[in-house]
């Protein structure tokens, strides 16, 4: 596994290095039937694990972030990290914190880093994906947006991830185990377990 451990402990993110690795191995299984894609790149967390997997399977990551953040990450939210503000525009930017990982992990020439919403890049895509990571906007309404307009590119087969599902409300927001429960509520997936707060459903044949 070329990851390299010592960067991702110094990239900012929420997943936990249990939940990368399993997306690291869904994502190596993933490439046999199309490149992979995720919502939400941030500063690129989740994006070397899966990267990572794409490099050795000579495929590759589409990564889409607007890189202005979600709403818990605006000022006065209990996500806002002052130093992904920029001060020139008064709006948050993570994509110079992304560039830079994507440049210390050497996926640059893996990764297709989409800078746009989730919605634009959807609009006339067609391409069939063998991984879908959804870690976008966590409300309701827009994680189901993601799940909607995502996974109907995934073949049998391919994997549809959600991060953040927790099932008891104690833990966290609603709207990714909504959307997960709603995914296997239409019967086209296998339910894999969750590895952390990571939801994994694999589409029936
Ligand atoms: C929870 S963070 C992603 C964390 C990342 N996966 C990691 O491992 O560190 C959510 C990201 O989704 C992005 N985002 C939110 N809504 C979006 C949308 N509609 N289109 C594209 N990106 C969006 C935000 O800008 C933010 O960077």
């Amino acid at each position: 596994m070329d990851v390299d451990l010592a960067l991702l402990a110094d990239t900012k993110g929420f997943l936990h290095p249990d939940e990368g690795r399993r997306l690291y191995e869904l994502a190596l299984e993933a490439g046999k039937l199309g490149p992979c894609l995720e919502v939400g790149s941030y500063c690129g967390k989740s994006t070397v694990w899966l990267g990572a997997a794409c490099r050795q399977n000579g495929t590759v990551l589409f990564s889409i972030d607007h890189h202005r953040g979600s709403a818990e990450q605006q000022p006065g939210e209990p996500y806002f990290d002052p130093e992904l503000f920029d001060p020139r525009t008064f709006r948050i930017d993570t994509f110079p914190f992304f560039r830079a990982t994507l440049a210390r992990a050497g996926l640059e020439d893996t990764v297709v880093a989409l800078v746009c919403s989730s919605q634009l890049a959807a609009r006339h895509w067609t391409t069939p994906l063998g991984l879908v990571f959804i870690d976008g906007s966590h409300d309701f309404q827009s994680v189901r947006q993601d799940y909607r307009m995502w996974s109907r590119h995934l073949p049998a087969g391919g994997y549809l991830l959600f991060h953040d599902v927790f099932p008891d409300p104690a833990d966290g927001g609603r709207g990714p185990y909504q959307v997960y429960r709603e995914a296997i509520s239409r019967g086209q997936y296998d339910v894999l377990p969750m590895t952390g707060c990571l939801g994994i459903l694999r589409r029936r044949p």
